[in-house]
């Protein structure tokens, strides 16, 4: 049974069996290597995927749960060429040091800042609870999130402006 599915803005069909852990569906089948195999359990967040806006762990989600939902990854949030501004963020603060929970940090953030713009630290910290890092990057991570978020207000203020104009 081919299951279909909008990742990145794409139509996208697979026939792998509905069982299977989007995180490979998305690595395998669809080619997009940007989320991450951690523990495959569910508990380090490194698979970190958007499903309709919301943060979700690829790795303990069956394929057959996103039929017809919309799947953003961390290659839907800008290229190596126009990064977004999540991505800019933590290149700019240089929050990466192995890199490897990165991705899983990044779209658990862009899942928080669709829903508040502007939150605090303590709710950055529960959004990323349950995201970790070994190398202990944390305070960076932290402070990349906070600037992402001006980013996306001086973007969203730009294009109200453009438009008014
Ligand atoms: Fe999915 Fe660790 S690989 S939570």
């Amino acid at each position: 049974m081919a299951i279909s599915l909008t990742v990145n803005g794409s139509k996208q069909e697979t026939n792998s069996d509905p069982s299977t852990p989007l995180l490979y569906v998305l690595r395998d089948d669809f080619g997009l290597n940007g989320a991450k195999y951690g523990c495959g359990l569910g508990q380090c967040g490194s698979c970190t995927v958007m499903v309709d806006g919301a943060a979700v762990l690829s790795c303990v989600t069956p394929l057959l749960a996103v039929q017809g939902r919309t799947v953003t990854t961390i290659e839907g949030l800008g290229t190596a060429e126009q990064p977004g501004p999540m991505q800019e963020a933590f290149i700019e603060l240089q929050a990466a040091q192995c890199g490897y929970c990165i991705p899983g940090m990044m779209m658990a953030a862009q899942a928080l800042l669709q829903k508040n713009a502007s939150p605090t630290d303590a709710e950055i910290r529960q959004a990323l609870a349950f995201n970790l890092c070994r190398c202990g990057t944390h305070m960076r991570i932290l402070a990349s999130i906070h600037r992402a978020a001006e980013l996306m207000k001086s973007a969203a203020s730009g294009q109200t402006e453009g438009s008014a104009g």
